[in-house]
């Protein structure tokens, strides 16, 4: 069996790790994908603004359960000064702070320098910062100062040199490691990541680049490894199919568990089941439902009845209402997913 790997100032236990995603890797969702057997996970992208202001709901953001793996607590703002107060404002007197007592504590911090929407690039921060490498370098160079991994989140420029020319510049700044997103910010989730820009960076950079766009099976996770970028990051291919995870883990050579990698219509029932009772307990009823819809459409696809079961699903307000779905998509005359 493949041991654990060094990867950006870390020892993970395998090479796969959830990817930071807004609006979903929150406590209880990365609480799941530990359980699946993610070695790395990531927070949300949080406003370092925010942070210093105090803002409840960001704050909110920063608890991380003790039941959960290792995490990146992923930070986004235009410039240095703020990202550093926001990170001391995060992790200084967490044990005294309400949104952080009793939670674990982040094993590195993350820049978001990939974030393509309109609201966080026209205030500097996110992609906006691929075109100014000097102030890149002083973030990366700021966070170092709290004795923890630095991991930065980018995605590729136009051209292959200027990509190579930017990660050059984190290199230098001191990031443990950069992942690379494949696709330009124009191109924001649409068309494909093109593999051949962490390809070349995994050469030219060797250690310091993982990989994020389109891991969709073992395959697309077997080929970002063998090109050497680890890790690789699941995003939207854990939440289509979460027993993914498993999945690729199982043809690396690591040892699963059987009743996670062969995963019966109930046993996913009662982990879904698991994470929304986790989720309402953390988050409230309301965030509960949410993420769950998120998963719904992975659960549903090519199912008979897909479109009354997400109709269903669509206008639940209440818990049990999504479960009843889940349960009779994969319970009833459900083949397993
Ligand atoms: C709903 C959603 C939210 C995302 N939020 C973030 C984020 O907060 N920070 C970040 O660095 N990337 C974020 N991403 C990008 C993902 O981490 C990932 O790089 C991207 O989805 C490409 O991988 P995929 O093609 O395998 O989904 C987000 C992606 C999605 C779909």
């Amino acid at each position: 069996m493949p041991g654990p790997l060094s990867a950006g100032g870390l020892s993970l236990a395998n090479p796969l790790c959830l990817a930071p995603m807004a609006g979903v890797t929150n406590a209880p969702l990365r609480e799941f994908f530990s359980n699946l057997g993610a070695a790395l996970t990531h927070t949300e992208m949080v406003s370092c603004a925010g942070l210093v202001r105090g803002n409840a709901r960001t704050s909110g953001m920063l608890w991380a359960s003790p039941l959960e793996g290792p995490l990146i607590l992923q930070l986004f703002s235009p410039e240095a000064g703020t990202l550093a107060r926001g990170a001391a404002a995060a992790l200084e007197g967490r044990e005294e702070n309400a949104s952080t007592a009793g939670g674990k504590r982040p094993c590195g911090l993350g820049i978001n320098m990939a974030c393509p929407m309109p609201k966080v690039t026209k205030r500097g921060a996110g992609s906006a910062l691929l075109g100014r490498p000097a102030e890149a370098a002083a973030m990366v160079r700021a966070l170092k100062a709290f004795s923890l991994p630095v991991w930065v989140k980018i995605r590729r420029l136009e051209d292959m040199d200027r990509t190579l020319e930017f990660i050059e510049v984190l290199a230098e700044a001191g990031a443990d490691n950069v992942c690379l997103h494949g696709r330009t910010a124009a191109q924001r989730y649409e068309g494909r990541a093109d593999r051949r820009f962490a390809a070349e960076a995994a050469r030219r950079f060797p250690g310091l680049i993982s990989a994020s766009g389109d891991v969709f099976t073992a395959e697309d996770v077997g080929e970002y490894l063998s090109m050497g970028c680890a890790p690789v990051m699941l995003a939207r291919g854990a939440l289509s199919n979460p027993w993914l995870l498993p999945e690729a883990l199982q043809v690396l050579g690591y040892d699963v568990p059987p009743e996670r990698l062969f995963p019966t219509p109930k046993t996913r029932l009662a982990g879904l089941r698991r994470l929304g009772e986790r989720a309402r307990e953390l988050l409230g009823e309301h965030q509960a439902v949410v993420l769950l819809k998120r998963l719904m459409g992975g659960v549903l696809r090519g199912m008979p009845g897909a479109a009354e079961l997400r109709r269903r699903a669509g206008t639940a307000v209440e818990l049990a209402e999504v479960l009843r779905v889940f349960s009779t998509a994969l319970t009833e005359d459900a083949p397993a997913v």
